[in-house]
């Protein structure tokens, strides 16, 4: 795929002039908004209308439909010629891969018919995404460190609150997705490479840091399945703990979905002996409980923040799902901590 960061930038704002924006996209699929529940199903594939316009790209970037080119390019010339088509027999092109519109930003991804097949396919942004999205803290920072960035769907609303993001994923694949994202975006503080978290330390320290984990199980007949089916190993979540008192700046904070399994003791005593004399203040907002093979597992957001505390809690999260894209406000309270960082 040869992209151009300068064609995706004028083509995002070409998609944006023409209405491709996040509700109109949701409810030409039927779905009222992007909100949390509706987003883990195969958004992608649900159907959308003939019509031409709106529900014809949406056909083209969100169900990865075949179409005539020359009415495509009628209606998007600045399509033509971007890198994100594939020519097909007869005059017709395919996208090479999804667009989703979330807030001002536009993610690049992999069509839906490769996203579970192809090697290194990226990560589709789900309900995971857009909850760590909206736990991300208005207020500006400096230097911003997203890991496990897939194509960006995180790293992207960083860049809008921080000066510099630094996107890292061990899959190469990212790369592209992440760079294709910022362009289409029109974002040039974003910044990424293909480094495991292990090796993050590389990049320096950081003011804030994102990442949503792999699922270390599916939450679908959970009892049975092992316990690090998705993820590439079980230790993630420790050894992310074991690098954030290297990684995080004082008084900097870190945002992680994640399942709440840390092998022996729980997360709250882990991160503890991570940062040893070092205060540390930390929160779970969680939003699903199940079983495992291992025990209660539980899913949602964790926040830390270095050189405060000690303190530590616990909740459900009970936000709305619709209309609200600013959820910061509750995990500060849970952080025990003013709104404003
Ligand atoms: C659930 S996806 C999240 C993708 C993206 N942040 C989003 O929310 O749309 C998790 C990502 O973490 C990456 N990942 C898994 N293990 C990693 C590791 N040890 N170091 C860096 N990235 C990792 C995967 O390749 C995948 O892209």
């Amino acid at each position: 795929m040869s992209t151009n960061p300068l064609s995706l930038k004028h083509l995002g704002v070409a998609l944006r002039r023409v209405g491709y924006r996040p509700r109109p996209v949701a409810q030409s699929l039927g779905i009222l908004a992007w909100n949390g529940p509706q987003m883990d199903g195969a958004w992608w594939e649900r159907p959308v209308g003939n019509g031409a316009g709106l529900e014809e790209l949406v056909r083209f970037f969100v169900r990865g439909e075949a179409l005539e080119e020359a009415g495509l390019y009628r209606l998007l010339p600045e399509l033509e010629g971007a890198g994100l088509t594939e020519d097909l027999p007869g005059g017709r092109v395919q996208a090479s891969g999804t667009v989703l519109p979330l807030e001002e930003d536009l993610i690049w991804g992999d069509r839906g018919d490769r996203a579970f097949s192809i090697e290194n396919a990226l990560f589709l942004p789900d309900s995971t995404t857009l909850a760590m999205r909206r736990f991300l803290p208005r207020q500006r920072v400096g230097r911003h460190l997203d890991l496990g960035s897939g194509s960006g769907g995180v790293a992207a609303r960083a860049a809008r609150s921080s000066d510099e993001v630094i996107a890292l994923d061990l899959n190469p694949r990212a790369l592209v997705g992440c760079d294709v994202t910022a362009a289409l975006s029109g974002l040039d503080n974003l910044v990424s490479h293909t480094v495991p978290l292990a090796q993050a330390a590389r990049f320096g320290s950081f003011d804030r840091i994102s990442f949503v984990l792999p699922l270390l199980m599916p939450w679908v007949g959970q009892q049975a399945a092992d316990i690090h089916t998705h993820a590439a190993t079980p230790q993630l979540l420790s050894e992310l703990l074991d690098l954030l008192p290297v990684l995080l700046n004082p008084g900097g904070l870190a945002l992680f979905y994640a399942q709440d399994w840390v092998g022996e003791g729980g997360v709250e005593r882990r991160l503890r002996l991570a940062f040893g004399d070092r205060a540390v203040s930390g929160a779970f907002c969680w939003d699903y409980e199940g079983q495992s093979v291992k025990g209660p597992l539980r899913s949602g957001i964790f926040a830390v923040r270095a050189d405060r505390g000690p303190h530590w809690a616990e909740a459900p999260n009970q936000l709305p799902a619709l209309g609200s894209e600013d959820w910061w406000p509750a995990m500060a309270a849970l952080l025990n901590e003013p709104v404003k960082e």
